[in-house]
This record gives structure tokens, C-alpha cells and sequence, in this order.
């Protein structure tokens, strides 16, 4: 087969195209002023029409194209202002794009706007009698937004903007291409007539976008967030941003959850909502009890509009009784979006509504039945309609205490706090009130002690490898046996980023990181990220897609698994086995840097994407990963931040979403935050990673953590650090992400994976019970029919004759010092094989992922994704090459300007 890494797969860029046209959600369309039609002339206005953002930017956003479609290139010619396009392209040629130099989360949040005149407006009026306003931000990974102008605001220049066009024009559309919820407060006060938010979508969102604004597609996604009157107005809005902890006060009563049940006349857009170029109407709906507490509604639904086709999403809301326990008026239970409906056609919908999502969580035994999902006696109302406002209502009643799911308690808080309760309760909205969170009473220590892992006797080699196991000829623990502590210890360290036995420019590597584990079979498995699309660093290309927040709101779960259906074939062509995607975090403030990498602020809506993502990678035989598990909802500290939260909220809110992903969607990687959870580093969280995901959901797959993160000990806390890979196997999250590449055989070096055995605190069964999961994971992986070697082999690179050169090689290693960081030349006098390492310094922010690439006579050698070296000079090793005869020129990408390169190492093999 030909090898096609880094060549796009065919089809993918045009259906990314087709999501990216599903998610555009209009708030506003007064006079019908959209769609556009052919004859008309627009003025479009903002620099980002040109400089469209396609992404957030960090490990989400990072996506190498071909090519990218932006808003004013995908109207017809005829349709737009020309003098005026011309304007804006002269603007950003003087005033080229600020990428505030290139390191990591460094961009910042949106880009100078040109000045506009009154003359330039008044000019443009004379030709055009439409204005399009195009808004852009960015947001990312390592930053969160802010309440600032430039970021969640306007900034003065672009409010001047509005302000000259509302004035000039009288039909005015204000497109928003955002990667998070801004302020839109200003859309009461400038008289807009149009108002859409197509977010960021992808490397087609451009045209995705104005496929839309054209009335090719008919706009049909809807909010997958409340949008409030202000940033103050969010329930967690008094907590987000800690710099210790962040105490989860709201509890279950995130976005509307808290809207709808003490605050609706906060909300500016609510959830769900989304207006259509047609109009629909919602008929005959029935709900069916389908007995034990689960229920089917059907609805007819048709297009009543004239002119254009449609869809409409059908979406079922849940008010149940206030009880003991307290809960949340709406609550979305159910949801379903038509296919295209002609004028005048119409279709069924049935909607599923399992006991599942009827269910509250006592964490404090109010009910009697302590630390039980439960139904509590009295009426349950669903409303059935179009956004969280929806008024057709059923009803029915539960007679009495329905003790639905009992566990143990898990991930209690040890730390007293009080969370938000409604009382007093008067035309459906309630008073605030407060009542104290449960906290913990279990013996963690006897808790893991009573659940370790059996221990697997040692058996020493006896020729069983993976595929054995696969080809049913031994058993997983046939062949975990054979692996000595040394091996289990290695296997547990991943590797990275960018490690040269796998695809180049990815972020790790493990399962098979040392030679003694590869005899086994094992493969190395390769993880990219990520939910965008597959990155890969150093120029080879894939296809980017929309943001997790525009997929959701297209509400179309079949369109995510099939968009996902591309990236899982994509994956395969590329040799990449594991996403690390979907990311899926509750979007439980609108600052929250890395919201547009996640979907929703419902667990329901963002779990079906999650399960969606899953199962279309799945269908390639690679892995998507659920990340980051859990409760990682600010950029802040996030190495640090501890997420203080009661176990309802947890349940109910946070983890729900990743409950969905594993028990519907199948998913077999979970990736760990960053952040501790109630004082527990997700990474070393024993109830996170065993008791609630192993044991109550069943969960077969692996976990890994997140990228260079810390862990503390699982029962008694204390300080997280990165070197307690012992406390991560407790814990049962099986690898660490990453140690430096070549390095897990060093293990007792940079982990205390050695100590805590010698020291009996590890079992050699909970190291194994990793390898268990590790192995069962890669065994059912696409990589499993790939050949080491076929990475591996040392690449050839072809020496130059008779050039001159700075450096001769000598036999066996050469230091290679550089002057300018950037290019010099050396002669290789023989062919041979060389290990290739660097000597550099890095100035960045603690955890960066700046960009190094090494280039051997303007062919890309070796990447390297790298951070802060505390300015010291770091050596780490890149590759081996086989070099023949003649003369290279070596020449270094770098990342940033505070990367210093000290030296090339090369040694002869
Ligand atoms: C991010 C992860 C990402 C990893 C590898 C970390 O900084 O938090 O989401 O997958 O880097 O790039």
C-alpha cells in the first residue's frame, strides 16, 4: 500500500464543510434579512472575514492543512463589496496578524480591528445595501478568557465599527465567529437585524458559514449553552478563577439548570434556542411509559414554512418534583433532529427517555436511601419543544420513593462547603438558599487495601506474545504473568511528545516502549491529539474540524459519528491509533479557556457527542479518548486548582457526561485532568479511576493521564507532584503521559514506581493490573497489525558532495556547537548511522509545547515538542538517521524566540 501519512482523506474536508453549515445557530432575523439573496451587494466589515478563526488554539487547535476557507472568499464575487474587501486586505497586509510570538498560549484573544470612518461606511453604503459584521475570537489551552475588552468584550474599535455601520445601514447581520460565548449584551443596544454565531468550524467553516448566510443550507443548530445578560449572572461566576480551589457552590445548578430555576430573567438567548429560515410546528405529541420508569415521546413535526427546507430539533425537558432533595426545573431529558423537511412536509420524531436520565443522586441520605440514584414520590412534568422554554407539557406521578441504583459513596468532599438549594418556590422559579454538602466518610486506605488486585504469580517468559492472546491461544493473564517488575514498571510510562518510532509531530507513545516489552508482541501505540483533528507538528497534513461546541450545537448526533467516521479512517491512513479527543468537560463557565474544545453545559447533550465521537472512530478499529476525567473547568492553575465538589454534582453533572461516553458509546481510553478533585489529583484518584469508573460503570479500556501532570497519594492528599507514578498505579490510571522519549527504561530515575514496590506500598498485582488493561486495550487496536520496524527503521538522509562545511564528523561523538541557533553545515566523511540529540534552553511558561524541528538539507529529520528548561541547558534525544557520504545543512525550526539551541549531538552507531 502506497504510504499516505500526511495526505488528507478524500471526502473529509467537504462533510467537515457540512457540520460546520449544521451548527450555525441565528439568534435573530428580523425581516427575514437572512438568507441573502444572489443580488445583493454586501459590505462586509471586520478583519476576520479574512482572517478567519478556525479553531481555539493549543493542543485542540493545532491541526496542520492544506488549505483553509474563510468568509469573504466563500461569497460569489459579485456579491460582496470589492472596494471595501479591498480595504480590509490592504489593513491586514500593514497590520499583519499578531500571533504575540508564536509560543504556547501566546495569541492573544483577538486582533487589532481596523479604524472605520464614517467615510469608509458612508462610501461602502453607496453600493451595498446589506452590511455583514464579522467578529472573531480566539480562546486556548493554558489561558483562560477574561472579562475584558479583547476577550469576552468588544473592544472600543469594534463597538466603533457597529456602531458607524447601524448607523449607515439599516440591515445589518452580526456574524460571530467565536471559539467561546462573548458578552452579547451590546445586541440589545446597536439595532442589528440579524444576529448568527457560527463559532469556529474547522478548515471549511468559512464556507461552511456562508453557505449558510446564502440559504444553501438552512440554518438549523441551536444553543448548546446559555447565553446570559452577563458574565456575573453565571452561577459559578463567584468561584471560577481560584487560585487554590474552586469551590463548586452551584452545585447541580449549572447553566440553565440555575437559569431556569431561580433566575430566567437573567437569560439573554436561552439554551436550546436557535431560529430556522422556515417555520415548524410541533403536533400530536404523546408520551408513552414504556414501564420501569422509562418513556418514549413521539412528535410530529413539519416544515409549515413556504419556501425553504429544514430541520427542527425536538427537545424533552424534565421538571420533577422538588422532593427532599432539591432539583433543578428543566433538566434535559431527550432530544432528536429531523431530516431535511420540505416545505409542507412533515415527520415523526421518537425520542427515547430511559429511567437514566430521570434520576437524582442522595449524597446525603435525605431520602432515606444514602448514596442511590433515586426517583422521589410526587409529579414529574416533560415539556416538549424547541429550546429550555418549552411549554407542551405530560405528566406523570411516582407514587412513592423509587430506589433506582444503589452504590457506595465515592469522591465525597473531605472539606465542608455549602451548595445551592431552591426553596420556596413561587410560578415555577424558586429562592436561593444554601445547605451544607455531605462530606466524606469513607476509610480510604481500607478501601483499597480490601479491593487489591489479585497478584498474578510470576512465570518468567514463556513464549507467549500478544497476538497469542488475541488468537485466543493464551489468556491477557497468560501473558502479564511472564512480564517481570521491571517490564510492568516500564509499561506504565508512556513517552513523548513527538517520539520518533511513531508519527512524527504526535504527542506520545507507549505500550511497547522497550525492547524487552516489543518481544512480547506489544505494540507502541501512538496517541495525537486531538478534538479537532489529528495533530501532527512539523507539516504533515490532515483535515481540521469544527469545535466540540459547534458540533454540539448542531444537535445531530449521526452527523458526529459519521464526521468522526472520517477521523477514525484518517487516523488510519496516518498510523495514529489513539485521539485525544473528544474533550469533554462541562462548560460550566463561559471563561474557561478551553470551553471550545468541550460541547455543552449539559451532560446529556455533550455525553451523546462524546458517545458519538466514539463510536465513529471505533468503526476504524482505533481509539477515541474521553478527556480530561474530570472536573477540569479553568485554565488558572490548572496543574493545582482543586476542584472542591459534592459527589451529587459529580455524578449528576460532571462525570455523567463520561458515564454516557463508556456505557453507550463503548469507549475504551480515558485521559485524567490536571486538576485534583476534592484534594485528589484525578491521576492518583483511586474513587475516580476504580471505584466509580471500573467497578459502577464497567469500564474495560485503559486511562492515561494528561500531559506531565501531578498526582498525590489517594488516601492521605498532601502534595502534587510529578514524579508519583506509584500513586497513579494505586489509583489504577495505567500510564503516565509522558516521561522524556527513551526514557521508561530509566523509570527508576525520574518515577517512585521503584520505591513504593521496595517499600511494599505498590503490589506487584496493581502494577499488573495496568499492564491488564494496557495489553487488552492495544490488543483490539488497529495497531496491532503494524510492524515496528516500519517506523522505527532509521530514515536515510543523502549527504551533498564537495560543499565546504563548518564541522568534519569524527568517529564517535560530535558536538556540534551552534552559533546562531539557526544553520551551519558538517560533513559526514562516511555513511553510517547516528543518534541524533539537542542541547538547548527554553524560555516559556512551565508546561509548553513549542515546536522544534531539526532539518537535514531542507528535508524535515526529526520534531520535537518541548517546554521550560528552568534555563538550564537540557540535553534530550531526537532520533537515529543514516547518513551518507557529503555534506548537510542543518537548519532549525523554532518554536519561539526564547528557544536557544546550545549544541547538535551527534554518535555514531
Ligand atoms: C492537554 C491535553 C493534550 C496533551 C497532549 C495537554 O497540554 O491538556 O489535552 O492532549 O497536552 O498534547
Amino acid at each position: 500500500m502506497k504510504n499516505q501519512i500526511g495526505v488528507p482523506l478524500e471526502g473529509f474536508a467537504e462533510f467537515s464543510r457540512k457540520v460546520a453549515s449544521e451548527g450555525v445557530v441565528l439568534l435573530k432575523n428580523q425581516g427575514n434579512l437572512l438568507p441573502f439573496q444572489e443580488t445583493d451587494n454586501i459590505a462586509i466589515f471586520g478583519r476576520c472575514q479574512i482572517e478567519y478563526y478556525r479553531s481555539g488554539t493549543g493542543s485542540g487547535g493545532a491541526v496542520s492543512t492544506l488549505y483553509n476557507s474563510n468568509i469573504l472568499d466563500s461569497f460569489p464575487k459579485a456579491m460582496v463589496n470589492a472596494p471595501l474587501a479591498e480595504t480590509y486586505r490592504k489593513f491586514i497586509e500593514e497590520n499583519p496578524f499578531d500571533n504575540g510570538g508564536g509560543g504556547w498560549a501566546c495569541e492573544p484573544w483577538s486582533q487589532k480591528e481596523l479604524e472605520l470612518s464614517s467615510e469608509h461606511v458612508f462610501t461602502a453604503r453607496k453600493t451595498s445595501d446589506k452590511a455583514l459584521v464579522v467578529i472573531g475570537r480566539t480562546a486556548g489551552e493554558d489561558k483562560d478568557n477574561l472579562d475584558v475588552s479583547g476577550s469576552y468584550r468588544l473592544t472600543d474599535l469594534e463597538e466603533k465599527m457597529l456602531e458607524e455601520v447601524c448607523k449607515e445601514f439599516s440591515q445589518v447581520v452580526v456574524l460571530l465567529n467565536i471559539s467561546n460565548i462573548i458578552d452579547l449584551s451590546w445586541t440589545e443596544k446597536y439595532p442589528i437585524s440579524s444576529l448568527v454565531i457560527s463559532w469556529n468550524g474547522g478548515m471549511e467553516g468559512g464556507a461552511g458559514t456562508v453557505d449558510v448566510l446564502l440559504g444553501k443550507v438552512t440554518v438549523s443548530g441551536k444553543l448548546p449553552d446559555t447565553i446570559a445578560r452577563a458574565v456575573e449572572d453565571y452561577s459559578s461566576s463567584k468561584n471560577h478563577g481560584g487560585v487554590e480551589k474552586n469551590v463548586y457552590q452551584e452545585d447541580i445548578y449549572v447553566g440553565y439548570r440555575y437559569f431556569e430555576t431561580f433566575a430566567p430573567e437573567k437569560v439573554l438567548y436561552p439554551f436550546g434556542f436557535g431560529l430556522s429560515y422556515t417555520e415548524f410546528s410541533l403536533t400530536d405529541s404523546k408520551l408513552t411509559d414504556l414501564g420501569d420508569y422509562s418513556y418514549e415521546l413521539t412528535v410530529k413535526v413539519k416544515n409549515i414554512g413556504e419556501k425553504y427546507s429544514g430541520k427542527e430539533v425536538v427537545q424533552v425537558y424534565l421538571n420533577p418534583p422538588q422532593g427532599l432533595l432539591g432539583k433543578a426545573t428543566r433538566n434535559l431529558v431527550g432530544f432528536a433532529k429531523t431530516a431535511l423537511l420540505a416545505p409542507q412536509e412533515e415527520s415523526t420524531l421518537t425520542i427515547a427517555i430511559p429511567k437514566s436520565r430521570l434520576l437524582s443522586f442522595d449524597d446525603s441520605g435525605v431520602t432515606g436511601a444514602r448514596n442511590a440514584y433515586v426517583l422521589e414520590a410526587g409529579t414529574y412534568e416533560f415539556y416538549v419543544g424547541t429550546d429550555v422554554k418549552a411549554k407542551e407539557k405530560h405528566t406523570i406521578t411516582v407514587d412513592a420513593l423509587h430506589v433506582a441504583e444503589q452504590y457506595t459513596e465515592a469522591l465525597a468532599p473531605k472539606e465542608a462547603f455549602q451548595r445551592m438549594k431552591p426553596v420556596e418556590g413561587k410560578d415555577g422559579v424558586y429562592a436561593l438558599a444554601y445547605e451544607d454538602v455531605p462530606t466524606m466518610t469513607v476509610d480510604m486506605a481500607e478501601r483499597i487495601t480490601q479491593n487489591l488486585p489479585k497478584e498474578l504469580p510470576l512465570t518468567g517468559d514463556k513464549g507467549i506474545k500478544l497476538a497469542d492472546v488475541k488468537n485466543g491461544k493464551a489468556t491477557l493473564e497468560d501473558l502479564v504473568a511472564q512480564f517481570t517488575t521491571d517490564e510492568l514498571c516500564a509499561l506504565v510510562c508512556g513517552e513523548g511528545m513527538s517520539h520518533p518510532h511513531v508519527t512524527s509531530g504526535t504527542a506520545s507513545a507507549f505500550c511497547g516502549v522497550t525492547e524487552d516489552l516489543r518481544h512480547y508482541g506489544l505494540p507502541l501505540v501512538c496517541c495525537a491529539d486531538g478534538p479537532s483533528g489529528i495533530r501532527m507538528e512539523g507539516g504533515l497534513k490532515s483535515t481540521q474540524v469544527p469545535i466540540g461546541t459547534l458540533q454540539a450545537a448542531t444537535w445531530d448526533v449521526p452527523l458526529i459519528e459519521e464526521l468522526y467516521g472520517y477521523t477514525g479512517e484518517e487516523m488510519r491512513r496516518n498510523f495514529v491509533d489513539v485521539l485525544l479527543g473528544p474533550g469533554m468537560n462541562i462548560h460550566r463557565h463561559p471563561l474557561n479557556g478551553r470551553n471550545f474544545e468541550y460541547f455543552s453545559e449539559d451532560p446529556l447533550l455533550t455525553g451523546m457527542m462524546a458517545a458519538a465521537v466514539t463510536k465513529g472512530i471505533g468503526k476504524a478499529a482505533v481509539s477515541a479518548t474521553l478527556k480530561h476525567f474530570a472536573c477540569n473547568s479553568q485554565e488558572t492553575y490548572r496543574h493545582s486548582i482543586d476542584s472542591v465538589v459534592s459527589q451529587r454534582a459529580a455524578r449528576e453533572i460532571y462525570l455523567k457526561a463520561f458515564e454516557i461516553a463508556v456505557k453507550e458509546g463503548g469507549a475504551q481510553s480515558i485521559m485524567t485532568a490536571y486538576n485534583p478533585i476534592n484534594g485528589i489529583w484525578t491521576a492518583s484518584n483511586y474513587d475516580l479511576n476504580t471505584t466509580i469508573l471500573r467497578k459502577e460503570w464497567g469500564y474495560t479500556g485503559f486511562v492515561m493521564t494528561d500531559w506531565w501532570a501531578r498526582m498525590n497519594d489517594p488516601v492521605e492528599g498532601g502534595e502534587g507532584l510529578r514524579g508519583k507514578q506509584g500513586e497513579m498505579v494505586k489509583a489504577q490510571n495505567d500510564v503516565y503521559m509522558v516521561l522524556n522519549n527513551f526514557d521508561a527504561k530509566n523509570y527508576r530515575k525520574v518515577t517512585n514506581l521503584q520505591e513504593h514496590l521496595d517499600t511494599g506500598k505498590l503490589t506487584i498485582g496493581e502494577l499488573q493490573a495496568c499492564a491488564l488493561n494496557i495489553c487488552g486495550f492495544a490488543m483490539n487496536n488497529a495497531v496491532m497489525n503494524r510492524d515496528f520496524a516500519l517506523m522505527a527503521e532509521p530514515k536515510t538522509f543523502q549527504g551533498v558532495s564537495g560543499t565546504e562545511a563548518n564541522y568534519t564528523l569524527s568517529q564517535a561523538e560530535n558536538i556540534l556547537k551552534v552559533t546562531d541557533n539557526k544553520q551551519f553545515t558538517f560533513l559526514c566523511p562516511e555513511t553510517a548511522t547516528y543518534a541524533f540529540s539537542v542541547d538547548f534552553n527554553l524560555e516559556t511558561t512551565e508546561l509548553a509545547q513549542i515546536f522544534f524541528g531539526l532539518k537535514l538539507n531542507e528535508e524535515m529529520a526529526s520534531v520535537m515538542l518541548t517546554g521550560l528548561t528552568r534555563g538550564e541547558i537540557v540535553r534530550k534525544k531526537l532520533c537515529e538517521l543514516e547518513l551518507t557520504q557529503g555534506t548537510f545543512t542543518v537548519d532549525f525550526q523554532l518554536g519561539c524566540d526564547t528557544f536557544w539551541v546550545d549544541s547538535l549531538i551527534l554518535e555514531k552507531l
